[in-house]
């Protein structure tokens, strides 16, 4: 099922937000993966996280895949538009919504171009155990293991670690745990937030 929302665990976004920050000026490209995307509530939010926090110049070295199984076909027209219903970004807090989102009609708004072409969708079946690409500085895939049988779900995270440069970060939710084959792979940084660390 597609449920998402802007700013979904937020506490966890931010953190990651805090660590790419950090190393944003050491990147050529700011290359992250959004897996199971949803209708890009996700990714969006990620993207207006970082632009808070690096400036004008680096944050037009970031890359978001926005990918998604996406069985209606319907997603990468939403997130290609960035046009949401005021419904959808009525939680939002109203500084970041007048400065992210334009009304563009009574009820419709659309995410500033800014933010939108950082975040590019793609159709993609996590089980094809294939990575969109490689050389990730942060994979977040956030409440979508948990509908994975436990083997699909060590392998679709082996696929991420293969995705993701040394030392990149992966973002699963946090009542999601590494499996115990994989310790070696990943580590947690932190001991309140489920952010991992390629080995
Ligand atoms: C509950 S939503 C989570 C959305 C977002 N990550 C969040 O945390 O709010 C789960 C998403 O995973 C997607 N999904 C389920 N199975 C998938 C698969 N095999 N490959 C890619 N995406 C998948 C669903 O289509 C859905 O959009």
């Amino acid at each position: 099922m597609a449920f998402s929302f802007f700013f979904r665990d937020i506490f966890i976004l931010e953190r990651l937000a805090d660590i790419i920050s950090e190393k944003a000026k050491e990147l050529k490209v700011i290359k992250i993966w959004d897996a199971g995307c949803a209708l890009g509530q996700e990714p969006y939010s990620f993207a207006i996280l970082l632009a808070e926090k690096v400036g004008y110049f680096t944050f037009k070295k970031v890359v978001i895949y926005a990918t998604d199984v996406d069985e209606t076909g319907e997603f990468g027209k939403t997130i290609t538009n960035g046009i949401y219903p005021f419904q959808d970004i009525s939680r939002i807090p109203i500084e970041i919504r007048d400065k992210f989102f334009r009304q563009i009609s009574e009820d419709r708004f659309q995410i500033i171009d800014e933010i939108r072409s950082r975040v590019k969708f793609q159709r993609h079946d996590l089980l094809s155990l294939l990575p969109v690409d490689t050389g990730f500085i942060a994979v977040i895939c956030k409440n979508v293991l948990l509908h994975f049988s436990q083997s699909d779900r060590v392998k679709v995270l082996e696929m991420f670690y293969d995705a993701l440069k040394i030392g990149g970060f992966l973002t699963v939710e946090q009542t999601q745990k590494i499996p115990d084959e994989l310790v070696n792979k990943f580590i947690q940084i932190f001991s309140d937030v489920s952010i991992y660390q390629k080995v």
